[in-house]
């Protein structure tokens, strides 16, 4: 179903209102504190400028980490304040000392047309993650009506994605997406429901077991599914072959031979791979065909004629979603594979192929490979993403307004 948007608010509703917008602003930080990737922060950009030009005032919130329900300040949003006033060329003011407290009536209520306040961690509160009501109230109580653009938050029912919607409505406030947030739904679940074909997922990573029923459902709608990573070690298990020292989900491999049996040659696995004794930096490495994998060899990547393979299927593919490194990315030389899954991604855009990356590592990848820009999509959301591919529906996404007739 379509969601309404912020363009669906109309002047009256958003001039000299309080708007209170959920992001997604849990962004890695370094161990110095500093953001390590302000991605989230850049993709929420386009929202709060379009709300800010036509006159809203901002009540953001976000949570960072998992903090227990208590104030931590190595969770605390203030570097991400700090980030956003520097991009938005604007003071946001940050609010801190608990949701309900008398500061933060007193700063939302100071706030000025296109004015941008953001508060602490919401889940420095207990209530937050409970989805408690009087916790919800309170959210609410900050917003005339109600945006999300947190995508990566969406497939949580907390207080701050479900319940302060569910309040703003009954007080007669919209419910509305962000333009983030109707992006990822437009790729995520629309697109992917009438793909241009032929439509190819690539499906990596460690395990199997995080995504079985992503597996699962995308087999049904997919022309091809292209398995890489460690995950591949328990399909090729479940072929009776030797994986050494690799990595492998033995109460998977009944799974995966299943899906082999029900899919045919809807599964490409890989062909070679790229082994070391142990996976570490700079270690040596062999190619060896699958059939050909030692008692001491772990599997570290997949090889090169399987990278002509998935090249190709990915070159010839109308629509190609991925999700899951090709290998032990972040340990050279085990790297090459998702590099090049990421170019091939990027050179089939270029021709004209819609190319949807889920978000997590396979997102890290397309940009550690330079090619981000080059992709149709790239989500926000690790968890979130998965959950919509594998047909799931998110309560931060249930619970906003579905577009109505006649509505841009
Ligand atoms: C994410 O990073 O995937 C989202 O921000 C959700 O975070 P969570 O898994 O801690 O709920």
């Amino acid at each position: 179903m379509v969601r309404a948007t912020v363009e669906d608010l109309t002047d009256r509703e958003v001039h000299g209102r309080r708007v209170f917008v959920r992001v997604d602003l849990n962004v890695p930080l370094g161990e110095d504190g500093r953001i390590a990737d302000a991605g989230r922060i850049v993709a929420v950009l386009p929202t709060l400028e379009h709300l800010r030009r036509r006159g809203a005032r901002l009540v953001l919130a976000s949570h960072l980490g998992r903090p227990d329900g208590a104030p931590d300040p190595a969770y605390s949003l203030r570097p991400v304040a700090e980030d956003l006033e520097r991009r938005l060329e604007q003071s946001v003011t940050f609010i801190e000392g608990g949701v309900e407290g008398e500061r933060t009536r007193e700063a939302v209520s100071a706030l000025e047309d296109g004015g941008v306040a953001l508060l602490e961690n919401v889940r420095f509160a207990p209530g937050e993650t409970k989805n408690d009501p009087t916790f919800a109230r309170a959210l609410a109580d900050l917003g005339d009506h109600y945006v999300s653009d947190a995508f990566g938050a969406a497939h949580r029912a907390h207080a701050s994605t479900v319940g302060a919607a569910e309040v703003v409505k009954q007080r007669g406030g919209r419910a509305v997406a962000g333009l983030l947030m109707a992006r990822e739904l437009h790729f995520l679940d629309e697109a992917l429901r009438s793909p241009e074909p032929p439509f190819v997922a690539v499906m990596g990573g460690a395990k199997i077991s995080g995504k079985i029923e992503v597996v699962d459902a995308i087999l049904g709608q997919v022309d091809r599914l292209l398995v890489g990573g460690a995950m591949a070690n328990t399909f090729f298990r479940a072929l009776g072959l030797e994986v050494g020292r690799s990595l492998v989900e033995e109460d998977r491999v009944d799974f995966a031979r299943d899906l082999l049996e029900r899919a045919g040659e809807k599964i490409v696995l890989p062909v070679d791979c790229v082994v070391g004794y142990e996976i570490v930096r700079d270690t040596e490495t062999r190619t060896r065909r699958r059939d050909e994998i030692g008692p001491n060899d772990r599997v570290g990547d997949v090889g090169p004629e399987t990278l002509r393979m998935f090249t190709e299927e990915v070159h010839a593919a109308g629509t190609v979603v991925w999700n899951g490194p090709m290998g032990v990315f972040e340990v050279p030389p085990f790297d090459r594979g998702t590099r090049e899954v990421a170019l091939a991604l990027a050179h089939a855009t270029d021709a004209g192929t819609v190319s949807i990356v889920g978000g997590g590592d396979s997102a890290a990848a397309a940009e550690a490979a330079g090619v981000a820009d080059r992709i149709t999509h790239i989500s926000t959301g690790g968890g979130a993403s998965l959950e919509l591919l594998a047909g799931k529906r998110l309560p931060g996404v249930e619970v906003l307004e579905p577009k109505a007739e006649g509505e841009r």
